[in-house]
């Protein structure tokens, strides 16, 4: 079963930034997962919520604020003043920590809250222009995003993103259209989602924490799991 780094390996750094995308990419791990909001100027920037509350010493929505603004905000601080001076990245900056690495890139377009009107074009635009479309997942809960990936650019691989029980998920998903299907950990264990494993489209579960957990996804025949503890996962992973 393969490994993500979840948000980096926000288990031990500070989820999103540069300190966690560089503990990942030194990782023999199958993959990193990150979320990608836009800014008041249209810049793509790496960051988990719609505000940058949670994880800065700011206030605000990241929609409402410029690129220039966003990067005078520390994002290590909160975590542990270990990392404080931890800036948000941009889509680019994270894609240039894993320029020479093997990792696999799952990128969530956070589009689900606000519509951030363009924004799959421009993630496309950049997927493009490095030539990543086969190191790249696109995903969002916003499966609007997903089905204008796979209208632009066929060749980049899209997940749908769930965290319910699902009633005839391969019906759906094939409408969509979606390449694979992430899952909240407990609903990838109802049967109705056994149809997506048995028709061997990947099924990835979030967020996986507990070694059992994995253990047991890993006798369902799921084929990835995001984990904020990527080392350790990968260790026991490896023992069973
Ligand atoms: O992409 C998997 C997982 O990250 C989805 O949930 O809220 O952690 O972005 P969230
Ligand atoms: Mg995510």
């Amino acid at each position: 079963m393969e490994i993500f780094a979840h948000r980096g390996a926000s288990g031990d750094f500070p989820e999103n930034t540069f300190a966690a995308f560089m503990e990942a990419a030194r990782l023999p791990v199958f993959g990193v997962e990150f979320d990608v909001h836009m800014t008041a100027d249209g810049e793509l920037v790496v960051i988990h919520d719609e505000l940058i509350d949670r994880t800065s010493d700011g206030t605000g929505y990241v929609k409402d604020m410029s690129l220039a603004e966003l990067k005078k905000h520390d994002f290590g601080n909160w975590f542990s003043p270990d990392f404080q001076g931890e800036t948000i990245p941009t889509l680019a900056d994270v894609l240039d920590v894993f320029d020479s690495t093997h990792h696999k890139l799952n990128i969530e377009i956070k589009s689900d809250i606000f519509p951030y009107e363009g924004m799959v074009k421009k993630v496309l635009d950049v997927i493009e222009s490095r030539q990543l479309e086969s190191r790249v997942i696109i995903s969002s809960f916003d499966h609007s995003a997903i089905q204008a990936v796979a209208k632009l650019n066929p060749r980049v691989e899209t997940a749908a993103l769930f965290m319910e029980v699902l009633v005839n998920p391969l019906d759906y998903l094939r409408k969509i259209p979606a390449d694979a299907l992430h899952l909240l950990f407990p609903a990838a264990l109802r049967l109705s989602m056994a149809e997506v494993i048995t028709s061997g489209m990947p099924v990835r579960t979030f967020t996986v924490n507990d070694e059992t957990h994995a253990k047991t996804l890993k006798q369902a025949g799921v084929q990835a799991i995001f984990t904020d503890y990527p080392e350790k996962m990968n260790a026991f992973l490896h023992s069973i």
